[in-house]
């Protein structure tokens, strides 16, 4: 099937956003504006400021960094086309590089399928799937893939039954346990319990950030990650492990922290290495995700289990992000994953229009 245009291709790309990774979107932006090649891509950048204003022009990434330089104010219209040229509709692929909430959670998904535009990376279900913790994990366990115990808790519950919760919990689990707010990332709102009060007072913070959260087994190991890219026929990167000497890897360890080491490859067994990549490519199928995707792992200490902790289906992409270098360490260069991304977005979409809506 021919599905990559003889002629450039025009790449939207959508950065910055609402979600608290709106920083780390922009840094991702400027990664690929570097990477993509001008011979190949005419690029349009569209940045999203803090408040949701979508504009374009031709440095954006300085824009949204500085509020200096030219911008205009563009939206995105659902189809059918109109009279008006549109922007969307010079475009061929939308790769849009937002992390977190309204990103990667399958809102921008959803709008850009509305608009009948190909974009990079997993769409509506997968990518709201993945953001949901609950949910994930759900799936995870309907395909016999071994995850942490953990209880899901609504804060509808927890505002009239606090005690009976915390003794369900404390039956059910051993602590420490992790809270979390079921729907958000970079660790924003997770706290590591060590005993009642403080599960109480990690609940309590999660329910600042969502309706649902859920209560994980702490587990006492090493945290390991494997990147995948593809769509059907994806593949998976060499393992990395991540180390911290805090607490656990929190905020400040991923976005602050200079003793954060990323080890690639992770010092592993062959059988443990192997073993991370075929669940973290059976992970990425049990939520039919397409694109790119990095996966993160438990290696726990007393047993030797492996245990998925969750996906990014939208994984940070600045040229030292962990995504970008496990490929790198597997042959793949950042402009290579960069060309790769947008022919697996093409494929995809020529797959959705081939399908029937009605009898
Ligand atoms: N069950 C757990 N056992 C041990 N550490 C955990 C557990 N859950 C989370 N953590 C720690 O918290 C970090 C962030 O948790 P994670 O579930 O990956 O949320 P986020 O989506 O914010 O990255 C993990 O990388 C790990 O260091
Ligand atoms: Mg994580």
């Amino acid at each position: 099937m021919k599905t990559l245009p003889n002629r450039k291709i025009t790449v939207a790309l959508l950065f910055g956003g609402r979600s608290g990774e709106h920083e780390v979107s922009i840094d991702s932006a400027e990664s690929i504006l570097a990477a993509l090649n001008p011979r190949k891509y005419e690029v349009l950048q569209i940045g999203i400021t803090k408040e949701g204003e979508w504009l374009a022009g031709p440095d954006m990434v300085a824009y949204l960094r500085s509020g200096r330089g030219k911008a205009k104010s563009v939206s995105l219209q659902p189809e059918p086309r109109g009279q008006k040229k549109r922007w969307q509709d010079q475009v061929d692929v939308v790769f849009p590089i937002l992390h977190g909430s309204f990103g990667e959670d399958g809102k921008i998904q959803g709008l850009l399928e509305l608009a009948g535009l190909s974009y990079v990376g997993s769409d509506t279900l997968s990518s709201a799937a993945g953001m949901d913790k609950e949910i994930m994990r759900r799936v995870f366990q309907a395909h016999k893939l071994p995850v942490p115990l953990y209880e899901a808790v609504l804060k509808k519950e927890w505002k009239g039954k606090n005690s009976s919760i915390l003794r369900h919990i404390k039956k059910s689990l051993q602590f420490p346990v992790f809270t979390k707010p079921a729907n958000l990332g970079s660790s924003v709102g997770i706290r590591k319990c060590a005993n009642v009060s403080q599960l109480a007072q990690g609940l309590q913070t999660a329910f600042r950030y969502d309706t649902k959260a859920i209560v994980d087994q702490g587990i006492l190991g090493r945290e390991l990650n494997c990147a995948i890219l593809g769509n059907e026929d994806a593949r998976a990167s060499e393992v990395c492990e991540v180390k911290t000497k805090r607490e656990f890897y929190d905020y400040d360890a991923k976005y602050t922290d200079d003793d954060t080491e990323i080890i690639i490859p992770a010092r592993v067994s062959k059988t443990v290495r192997a073993e991370v990549q075929k669940l973290s490519l059976s992970a990425f199928h049990a939520l039919r995700c397409s694109g790119l995707a990095r996966v993160e792992f438990f290696l726990e200490k007393k047993t030797g289990k492996i245990l998925l902790n969750e996906i990014n289906t939208l994984p940070g992409f600045t040229s030292h992000s962990m995504y970008p270098r496990l490929w790198n360490f597997s042959g793949v260069s950042f402009g290579q994953l960069c060309d790769e991304l947008i022919g697996y977005a093409i494929k995809h979409q020529a797959e959705r229009k081939s399908l029937k809506f009605t009898y």
